[in-house]
């Protein structure tokens, strides 16, 4: 077969592919550990990870090796029949992050979605608000996904223009903002609180310390579910399993997707106690690939490596490191603001206008140097590369991006 060059490549996206995306131009193909390369065979650092999908490293064999052997033997059954992989799968999943159910989906929109619906009906029948009066309390600048309703409570003016109209029942607050929860709270209908425990994609926000405990602890004051949407934060990106266990929180329903499966496959999930899981009945919600073989076995392995190669821990460690590191180009550079984060979920903040093209301009330099990143909004770029990266291999990056920043 003919070997088709980058340029080829991406002029046949451009032509045949809707432009829903604007990528860095980088064609890649072939991943392993930390490291992606090109078609042309060029390596670089991948300092996105798939936004945070990637974190056990690109193709790790553990992985790979327990879909391939799945693959080959049983792929989809379908819910209409059991199969001998998901009971295995979710007693696994709900020991290993403490929940007594979990519900199975494929993307991280779909599990936002079933949370939302889980919540709708635990709110109608077992908290006895009124049919179709159930409210949501969400965060302005959240990113939780695509779907229409997920959109309808978005501030992304590309998310939401001209996909209206749009579905009732969010009462959107600021972000880090205890008073304004509470009166949210206060309000009539209440019956969730979902959030990030950290913003991702609008620019890796964390909260002050000790917001979402005491989030947590009014959501229970005001018989409100509290719902943590970990998609990002969540499978040890952070420095901790989750994002919300630095403050010790335990939500009431809680999302996971992308690193479930390694970035192998598209697994999601929504985990909750019988007390709120069990207002699901047969035919009130699924999916023809939720909870299929191979996401069953490709979810068990992915999760064992982040306890096994501790990777929680890596990140941790190393994410301090980054920062520290950082901070000195920070001093150094006129160009950098600030960089902040947790764990391995960091982001700079470019000395520019949100509307200016620096930050891509530095990714596009960064690329040239052997690493890949990409702005979130505007002049912010985010550092998140997989967890199983050392510490000589960061330290690399570092003078990579110090390299880069000499140049501008
Ligand atoms: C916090 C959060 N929730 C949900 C999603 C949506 O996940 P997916 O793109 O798999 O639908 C994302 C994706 O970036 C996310 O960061």
């Amino acid at each position: 077969m003919e070997k088709l060059s980058s340029e080829q490549l991406m002029q046949m996206e451009e032509r045949h592919g809707a432009h829903n995306y604007h990528p860095l131009p980088v064609v890649l193909e072939r991943g392993e550990g930390v490291y992606v390369w090109d078609v042309e065979g060029k390596k670089y650092y991948d300092f996105l990870s798939a936004y945070s999908a990637v974190n056990q490293g690109h193709c790790h064999p553990k992985i790979v090796g327990a879909m391939t052997e799945q693959a080959n033997k049983l792929t989809l059954t379908s819910r209409a029949f059991f199969n001998d992989s998901l009971g295995v799968y979710e007693q696994f999943v709900t020991d290993y992050f403490g929940f007594d159910k979990v519900l199975p989906m494929n993307t991280g929109a779909e599990a936002v979605e079933t949370a939302i619906k889980l919540c709708r009906k635990w709110a109608y029948e077992v908290k006895g608000i009124e049919e179709n009066e159930a409210q949501l309390i969400v965060c302005k600048n959240n990113f939780h996904g695509r779907t229409t309703t997920i959109i309808s409570f978005s501030n992304d003016q590309d998310a939401r223009k001209n996909f209206g109209p749009y579905t009732d029942g969010f009462i959107k607050i600021d972000y880090d903002n205890l008073d304004e929860l509470e009166n949210a709270l206060k309000q009539d209908n209440v019956a969730g609180f979902m959030l990030e425990p950290i913003q991702g994609e609008a620019g890796v926000y964390v909260p002050s310390e000790g917001y979402l405990a005491k989030a947590k602890a009014l959501c229970e004051q005001y018989g409100v579910l509290f719902i943590a949407d970990e998609v990002q934060t969540g499978i040890a990106r952070t420095g901790k399993l989750l994002a919300v266990d630095h403050e010790n929180v335990k939500p009431d329903v809680l999302i996971l997707g992308k690193a479930l499966s390694g970035g192998a496959y598209p697994v999601s999930a929504v985990l909750a106690n019988d007390s709120i899981m069990n207002v699901i009945k047969p035919g009130q919600h699924g999916s023809t690939f939720g909870g299929n073989p191979v996401a069953a076995r490709v979810a068990i392995a992915a999760l064992e490596v982040i306890r096994d190669e501790k990777l929680a821990e890596n990140a941790e460690r190393l994410g301090e490191l980054f920062r520290a590191e950082v901070q000195k180009l920070v001093d150094k550079y006129d160009l950098l603001n600030l960089v902040r984060g947790k764990g391995l979920l960091n982001a700079v903040v470019i000395n520019d206008t949100e509307d200016s093209s620096t930050a891509w301009d530095i990714c596009m330099k960064l690329r040239d140097n052997g690493m890949l990143a990409k702005p979130t909004h505007g002049n912010i770029i985010r550092f998140a590369p997989p967890l199983v990266m050392n510490e000589e291999q960061l330290l690399d990056c570092v003078s990579i991006i110090d390299k880069t920043l000499a140049e501008f």
